[in-house]
């Protein structure tokens, strides 16, 4: 397949982009009244407003061109249907086998995997509903208040991200803590005034391997059997484990009653609705998660079947590409307006940064144009006193993703219109902004005299910053579901854009190699034995020496 960057159809984007530099959304919304029924989608409980952008009509038709000259249609049919598109790892990208209806077939090598996928579900929800109702107790019988869940990157950011945001209807289940840092402060923390009667760990880990999951996984079993008195007998109690790897659940010794499995084609960051999420269902209870999985279901079907010009991923995912690829932007800010969506970014982080950071194309060759954004974020207002200034008035162009919710869990006198009036605040003036002449008439307005009118250029606001709005009736399990697939299916369809493998992570191997050798170097640096350094460069010769010279040796064991 040629380079996209080649086509006719980013050659004509190229030479819109030109044509759009000096356009205001100011004047485009003053031009077109319709502007907003024409960029916008309602789709369920979902409303995707998109028209705050540098965009027109011929904007979405050349982009729409453009998901057609990279062969989208065919690549989202190839993921359902099971091919092995995760071709450095010859694996298929099967994740939306985990939510949808057990009597729908979905084949993988011609074989159905829904048989696996709702004895796997039907699993979770017997342990779930045994933790909440107290049938499964720990070892002397009384019942589990707190769950911990070791995992991390996509063993860990999901369902964390997805627990604090449905807390509203996690009130009558055990509470579930998470330990993710190999930093043991993560893990003193979370486990501090803990009863190991009633504490019940859950390990996460899809290879079963990572270093810092099994690190803590192995304190959290010492802790365990320092707490009451080394009851080996009792640990089968108190320990479950999320993982595709029999063997080495076996090795830790995990009951095999307690394990949860899942398959080699559900990627680490797509893995919350496969048993990872089993933290969560015991905290917020099995219907709700499985009207998660609905919500996520009914994205996934949406993204399959409506066609691209009204399908939501691929518009936010086209206008992604637009920005990155003839803007030059290189970031997108997640802004959710709902204070228990505070770690969706974090979640974004890794599903879009570990997908699509890739320099290489599917067929290993040096990549055509840039791919993925810098993803980051924080919930509005917070955001607002912090970076928001860039934001309106910096040099960069940020396109931002605002999500917000028409109904709060907390109705508590005005907080939520003023929340709400705050997100809409925000997205009119990044794109109006404010000139002189926007000041006179404000000031006309209010009876200011003339000279008064006139503003300083440090107080005016070029506007024209992009942003899409995503507002959905309330943060249930079904509108979080959506939410999720909507992102995850964004960024699949951008990887095929720019024709790189959005499903492997080879990134992230070489940092775990050398910590291997360095922490081998350290160990012996703590015993008091001499290292040779000289293979590491000055600059972290220098740091282990510090290091060494900083701390005191241990005794040798
Ligand atoms: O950071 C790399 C990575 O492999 C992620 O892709 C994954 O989500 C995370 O580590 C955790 O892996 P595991 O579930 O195997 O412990």
């Amino acid at each position: 397949m040629t380079d996209i960057a080649r086509t006719e159809a980013w050659a004509a984007l190229k030479t819109h982009a030109e044509e759009m530099q000096d356009i205001h959304m100011k004047d485009l919304f003053d031009n077109d009244r319709e502007r907003f029924r024409r960029f916008s989608i309602i789709f369920e409980d979902m409303l995707v407003d998109f028209s705050k952008n540098r965009i027109s009509e011929k904007t979405i038709d050349l982009l729409i061109r453009l998901a057609e000259a990279s062969d989208l249609k065919a690549a989202i049919e190839a993921m359902f249907a099971g091919e092995r598109i995760n071709t450095t790892e010859n694996r298929a990208v099967l994740h939306t086998a985990l939510r949808n209806p057990p009597d729908k077939p979905v084949l993988l090598d011609g074989k159905d995997v829904m048989p696996d996928v709702y004895e796997a579900l039907k699993k979770m929800e017997r342990f779930s509903e045994q933790m909440r109702s107290g049938e499964l107790t720990g070892f002397s019988g009384k019942r589990i208040r707190t769950v911990v869940h070791i995992g991390i990157g996509g063993s860990y950011l999901g369902p964390a991200m997805i627990y604090e945001a449905l807390k509203p209807y996690a009130q009558d289940g055990p509470e579930i803590r998470f330990v993710s840092n190999v930093d043991a402060a993560d893990f003193t923390e979370q486990t501090r005034n803990l009863d190991p009667e009633t504490t019940f760990f859950i390990i996460a880990s899809k290879t079963f391997t990572t270093q810092e999951t099994m690190t803590n996984a192995q304190t959290a079993r010492k802790w365990f059997l320092e707490k009451t008195g080394n009851l080996e007998s009792a640990v089968k109690h108190h320990f479950a484990a999320l993982s595709v790897n029999q063997e080495e659940v076996e090795k830790f010794g995990v009951d095999p009653e307690n394990m949860f499995v899942f398959w080699d084609w559900v990627g680490g960051r797509y893995s919350w609705a496969s048993s990872i999420g089993t933290a969560v269902a015991c905290g917020i209870g099995f219907d709700r998660f499985s009207e998660l999985l609905d919500g996520a279901h009914v994205m996934d079907m949406h993204f399959k079947t409506a066609p691209l010009k009204e399908n939501i991923p691929v518009i936010l995912a086209m206008i992604g590409v637009w920005y990155n690829n003839f803007f030059g932007s290189e970031s997108l800010a997640i802004l959710p307006y709902d204070q228990r969506l505070a770690r969706f970014p974090a979640y974004l982080q890794q599903c879009d940064m570990e997908s699509n950071g890739k320099s290489v194309d599917i067929d290993g060759n040096p990549v055509a144009c840039q791919t993925g954004p810098i993803v980051w974020g924080e919930p509005g207002t917070n955001g607002q006193h912090a970076f928001y200034q860039l934001l309106h008035q910096g040099t960069k162009l940020v396109p931002a993703d605002f999500i917000g919710f028409v109904n709060s869990h907390d109705e508590i006198g005005d907080h939520h219109l003023k929340l709400t009036a705050n997100f809409f605040a925000q997205t009119e003036a990044l794109m109006k902004g404010r000139d002189d002449g926007g000041v006179k008439a404000e000031g006309a307005d209010k009876g200011f005299s003339e000279d008064k009118q006139s503003l300083p250029p440090h107080k005016r606001f070029p506007g024209n910053r992009p942003t899409n709005s995503i507002l959905l009736k309330q943060l249930t399990p079904r509108a979080l579901g959506m939410l999720i697939s909507l992102y995850e299916m964004k960024i699949f369809a951008q990887g095929v854009v720019w024709r790189i493998n959005s499903f492997d992570q080879w990134g992230v191997e070489l940092g775990k190699v050398l910590a291997g050798k360095i922490l081998s170097e350290t160990t012996m640096m703590s015993r008091g034995d001499s290292v040779d350094l000289s293979g590491h460069d000055s600059s972290t010769q220098g740091l282990l020496g510090f290091f060494q010279a900083n701390r005191p040796v241990q005794d040798r064991q």
